[in-house]
């Protein structure tokens, strides 16, 4: 079955990267993987201090319940209808598991996530990509049009990675209301934007909302993800998530994160200027296009350049970006994780020249 799969496309370690370049890995700069550039360090102080106390030899608590009491806390939905996850990724995966299988679609506005294409097509599913207008918005006459009586799940990005924007509010209802289907809303980068389609909840029982811990709260090595969705889609994924995905060290950073808040907004708020502050210094270079970001990431399209040269440049300078250019729906582009200021300003010294060296 796994003959003809296109498996997701690994991204290599800092060391090989580090390797192949004969320079030492602390050189190595990732604006690749749309992480965090700080970790939060007084988590990690405040759970080392509790780590020895942690019962590794036991399971823990199966239904996670005190890390969705501080999910519920921090997203104000009711605690008894939220799946904590190893991952968005592991939300993405028990969702088509249950929606999805040989014979059924899976619907996706394209570009997007990788991984729905690949978690649609583990379950035999078939994986269609509707895509996007100029711009990047959703194709809404399309997404309904495409929609059967097989389609099994739709998923939805928002902010979209790579394109960073937003799905409105309007499109996500109307697809709502209009199938029977479940739609699927991956925010895994909701806390840049702070917008949601969690208050659909109440009207729709067919929407699932997936979040991560991943991006703003700086724990994408802690593996935790969760879904909110109405209490009987609740009931029907606990029958089938595995009993035990979450490690005790990891609920615990987790939940440590989750009372202390104020480090996310913080890091958050300083992201997010940096992702102003380079969009306008990026837009005003010659040959440039920069699209609006509600993400923690910058998507620019190369006009006149051969992107994957300026990709091979900032490599050989030891930055790491995303290069999207060989998909035809983001040809000449590539995706840029936005890191410290300091960071952001080597990316940008690194473009000027490559750009005038690329250009003459
Ligand atoms: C849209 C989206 N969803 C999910 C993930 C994966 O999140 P997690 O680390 O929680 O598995 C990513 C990671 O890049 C992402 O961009």
């Amino acid at each position: 079955m796994l003959d003809a799969f296109e498996p997701y496309g690994w991204e290599p370690s800092t060391e090989q990267i580090a390797a192949s370049l004969g320079i030492r890995p602390d050189k190595i700069l990732r604006m690749d993987l749309n992480t965090s550039p700080v970790a939060p360090i007084a988590s990690l102080r405040a759970i080392s201090k509790k780590v020895t106390k942690i019962k590794v030899n036991l399971y823990p608590d199966t239904s996670y319940s005190g890390l969705r009491r501080d999910i519920s806390d921090y997203t104000s939905h009711d605690a008894d209808s939220i799946i904590p996850t190893n991952g968005a990724d592991e939300a993405i995966d028990i969702v088509s598991r249950i929606f999805l299988e040989k014979g059924v679609e899976a619907l996706a506005s394209v570009p997007t996530y990788s991984y729905f294409r690949i978690a649609s097509e583990l379950q035999g599913a078939k994986y269609i990509g509707v895509p996007r207008l100029e711009g990047f918005e959703d194709n809404i006459d399309d997404l309904l049009s495409s929609i059967n009586r097989n389609t099994g799940l739709v998923l939805l990005c928002s902010p979209n990675n790579p394109t960073g924007n937003l799905t409105p509010l309007k499109t996500v209802e109307n697809l709502c209301r209009e199938t029977e289907s479940s739609i699927v809303v991956d925010e895994a980068y909701f806390e840049y934007c702070g917008v949601t389609a969690q208050p659909l909840l109440e009207k729709f029982s067919n929407l699932i909302i997936i979040r991560t811990l991943s991006k703003a709260f700086g724990l994408a090595s802690a593996r935790i993800g969760y879904i909110l969705a109405c209490a009987e889609t609740v009931r029907l994924i606990n029958k089938a998530r595995p009993p035990n995905s979450l490690g005790a060290i990891n609920i615990e950073l987790a939940r440590h994160a989750l009372r202390h808040r104020d480090y996310m907004r913080r890091a958050v708020r300083d992201i997010v200027n940096e992702r102003e502050r380079l969009r306008g210094y990026l837009s005003r270079m010659e040959g440039l296009e920069v699209y609006p970001s509600h993400a923690n990431f910058l998507l620019i399209r190369f006009k006149n350049l051969d992107a994957n040269r300026v990709y091979e440049e900032l490599l050989r300078r030891g930055i790491v970006v995303r290069n999207l250019s060989q998909n035809p729906l983001t040809r000449g582009c590539l995706r840029v994780t936005l890191g410290l200021k300091k960071q952001n300003e080597r990316l940008l010294t690194a473009l000027k020249s490559i750009l005038e060296f690329l250009g003459r």
